[in-house]
């Protein structure tokens, strides 16, 4: 039986998509692709409030969570870190032999203005790394108020992960002066895995340009060279773009603004169940993510047991990430979910709850 998908990603998909990811095949060196990569980057422009270059990657979101470190860090990264998907970013800047420091915030606390302001004071750092929505623990930085503190650090690369957060709501980033903006796909965007998009500003590519070891599947010049010819620098998941190119006509026919009311309706739905139940949640109430919540577990409910109904009941349901599995629970509002879909599971899972 399928499980539909309640967790943070990756997420249901649209029977057109699949549909769309069925097309006959074509040669990526053929004029037919270049025609549908240039029609998927133009609306990601659109999508993302950008004149800077997108570029479509093979990979999972770390491949260019990797790849964006590996091109341009040049002196010394700030890795902003407040839960286990930025965490691991710090782990993967050294593993990439780059010199970097973590700047830690509790998990459930947001990274804040004041703390990039005073990492990157000290004048160490030529990169930061910052997770929007810390997809572990459900909490959203507020990045409009960090990217005005950047506006003063000229020299620092600012590379953003929106990966559980672009297409929710609005993510302007040109007008935010993001660098590097990186988005997995099988998460807000709602699409099967495999695919991530990225930015490149031009002070993003003017860097790369001087970085040595950039390697090659993930080289940032590379990319830009193909995408003059709207092309890629290795052959890329041709069906995946075919999926992109249709969710990307469909987010455009629901409406940005209506995609991201719905956003918040469905936010909104969840953490009133949560606080109705007489759970809590995890993270500090202003900075509640718009794409899942995470309930603290103040029920003691057993959340094994309850995941092991709902999977019976055909509902694949998160009981926590990491260090907080057990001590919380992560609902996901994303992508093409409606408002029904929530409803049908919180109905469910007061069904089990109440025979518990
Ligand atoms: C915010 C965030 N960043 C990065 C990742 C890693 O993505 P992937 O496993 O697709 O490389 C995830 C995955 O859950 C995530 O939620």
């Amino acid at each position: 039986m399928h499980k539909k998908l309640f967790i943070p990603g990756p997420v249901e998909i649209a029977p057109e998509i699949l549909a769309a990811m069925a097309k006959p095949m074509i040669g990526h060196r053929m004029a037919e692709y270049a025609q549908l990569h240039k029609r998927v980057t133009d609306n990601l422009k659109k999508l993302m409030f950008t004149d800077s270059r997108v570029f479509l990657a093979t990979s999972s979101a770390f491949g260019v969570m990797e790849g964006a470190i590996r091109n341009l860090v040049a002196k010394r990264c700030a890795n902003f870190c407040n839960g286990a998907f930025s965490d691991k970013w710090h782990d993967v800047t050294k593993r990439c032999g780059k010199e970097a420091d973590a700047f830690k915030a509790e998990w459930g606390k947001p990274i804040t203005a004041e703390m990039v302001d005073q990492a990157l004071a000290t004048g160490k750092y030529d990169a930061m790394t910052l997770i929007h929505n810390e997809t572990s623990t459900g909490v959203m930085s507020p990045l409009p108020e960090i990217a005005e503190v950047l506006r003063k650090y000229p020299d620092v690369v600012s590379i953003i992960d929106t990966v559980s957060s672009m297409s929710a709501l609005k993510i302007p980033v040109d007008e935010l002066g993001i660098d590097c903006c990186i988005f997995g796909v099988q998460k807000a965007f709602a699409l099967p895995p495999g695919l991530a998009v990225f930015t490149a500003s031009e002070r993003a590519l003017a860097r790369a340009k001087t970085v040595e070891g950039r390697g090659y599947y993930f080289d940032f010049i590379e990319f830009a060279t193909n995408d003059d010819k709207d092309n890629t620098p290795s052959t890329p998941c041709i069906s995946q773009i075919y999926a992109m190119d249709c969710q990307l006509e469909r987010i455009f026919a629901e409406g940005l603004e209506k995609r991201w009311d719905r956003h918040k309706e469905m936010a909104s739905l969840v953490r009133n169940w949560v606080i109705e139940r007489g759970y809590s949640f995890f993270p500090e109430e202003r900075f509640l993510s718009m794409t899942l919540t995470c309930a603290r577990n103040t029920r003691g409910t057993d959340l094994a047991a309850l995941k092991k109904r709902l999977a019976a009941a055909g509902y694949a349901f998160d009981d926590g990430y990491g260090k907080i599995k057990g001590e919380t629970f992560r609902i996901a509002h994303m992508g093409d979910m409606q408002l029904a879909d929530l409803h049908g599971l919180l109905a469910e899972i007061d069904r089990q709850l109440a025979e518990m």
